[in-house]
């Protein structure tokens, strides 16, 4: 049996691969275009693993993607893929639009005709899972209640919008075509390989650098952070006994504004790495121009997920964020490999206009 994960050279889909492989024996086929996002290096440890079948291609790409499915006759698809961050898409939607909307849908037909051709016990059997994310229900005021299932979607970024986009198709499918969909929402990650565009891996990094933290606009944003383990736990649950056609959010129960966060991994770094004058790391923070459009708040509701599947995340923040401090620092060579000439473009870009 074989499982396609589509972005699995990413931060969420190398952690959900790595997983995957640690606790099954069920092969792996990995398609990534390997954008800027996507990093072979996370993936070492399989290199001489059979069971992981890397191919570097694009999900837009039909004949590939058919191809794929029927040579590794696939039971079940992950799909990862896509342009992941909001600041980016602000900068520049296109590729958000040709990834996640037409890519999204080029996979979906390939998935569709390759599922026309199994046989009934395998069409049954047969799954695609879509990892989405909360960001498509829009912004929450303070006390209003998190996220359901049911919410409206009201995307307001170019990246929630194409999310939105491709979660749409993806239902259609299943209504229309019957194909055997599941969608997940989930809240923001954390954790290992987490690029550093990111806040909290940007955080980091600049902290060890003697670089500003940017907070955008008040820093009172607020986030429901989940750590990257435990949505791939979440994923491999749904896969597995979630009901076709059916949508799970899924979230830490952990809401921190974004200054919280900041000030959280600074006294952590003051306590493993304390800075050479003494001084917190607290310091470097640094209010910068807000991001256009900035959800104010995100937060899930996850009972749906625990009630119907009995999945509950393992980390608290916590413990999750003193384990991701802990391997940036033991894996600076990782960080330091990413940081390409193109990453500096893209600080110059998003931060060059942003007065602290
Ligand atoms: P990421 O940007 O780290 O990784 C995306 C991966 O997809 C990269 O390896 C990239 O090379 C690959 N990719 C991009 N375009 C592709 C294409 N056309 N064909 C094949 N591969 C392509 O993103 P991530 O944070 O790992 O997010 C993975 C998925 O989870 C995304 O769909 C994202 O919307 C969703 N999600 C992310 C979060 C989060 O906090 N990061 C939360 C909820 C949902
Ligand atoms: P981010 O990690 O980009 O995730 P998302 O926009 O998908 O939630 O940002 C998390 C929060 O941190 C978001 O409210 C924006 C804020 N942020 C900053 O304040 N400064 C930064 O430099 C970045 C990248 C994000």
């Amino acid at each position: 049996m074989t499982i396609l994960v589509t972005g699995g050279a990413g931060f969420i889909g190398s952690n959900f691969v790595l997983d995957w492989l640690a606790a099954s024996d069920e092969a792996v086929v990995n398609l990534d275009k390997l954008t800027y996002a996507g990093n072979p290096e996370n993936l070492a440890s399989l290199r001489d693993d059979a069971r992981h079948v890397f191919v570097k291609g694009d999900i837009g790409d039909y004949a590939l993607v058919l191809d794929l499915l029927t040579r590794h006759r696939v039971r079940a698809v992950v799909n990862f893929a896509a342009e992941s961050h909001v600041d980016r898409s602000i900068h520049g939607p296109e590729d958000f639009i040709q990834t996640n909307i037409l890519g999204s849908f080029r996979l979906l037909e390939a998935v569709r005709c390759y599922w026309n051709g199994l046989d009934d016990a395998e069409k049954n059997a047969f799954r695609l899972l879509h990892v989405s994310t909360d960001e498509v229900y829009g912004s929450l005021a303070k006390t209003d209640p998190p996220f359901a299932e049911s919410n409206q979607y009201q995307p307001n970024s170019p990246y929630s919008a194409s999310k939105a986009a491709s979660d749409h198709l993806v239902r259609a499918y299943h209504h229309t075509y019957g194909l055997p969909v599941l969608t997940t929402n989930c809240s923001n990650n954390y954790g290992p390989y987490h690029f550093p565009e990111k806040l909290i891996p940007l955080c980091i990094q600049n902290a060890l650098s003697g670089k500003p933290l940017p907070i955008y606009g008040d820093g009172q944003q607020i986030r429901d952070w989940l750590y990257v383990k435990d949505h791939c736990s979440a994923i491999r649950r749904v896969l597995e006994a979630g009901r076709v056609g059916e949508v799970y959010n899924v979230g830490g129960w952990n809401e921190k504004a974004n200054l919280e966060v900041v000030h959280t991994l600074c006294a952590i770094l003051d306590e493993l790495q304390p800075r050479a004058d003494g001084k917190s790391y607290a310091e470097q923070i640094t209010y910068v121009t807000d991001r256009p459009g900035h959800d104010r708040r995100y937060a899930i509701d996850a009972g749906k997920l625990e009630r119907e599947l009995g999945w509950k995340p393992a980390e608290s923040f916590e413990t999750g964020i003193r384990k991701t401090v802990q391997w940036y620092l033991r894996h600076q060579d990782w960080v330091n490999n990413v940081l390409s000439g193109d990453y500096q473009s893209w600080l110059d870009k998003n931060y060059a206009n942003r007065h602290g």
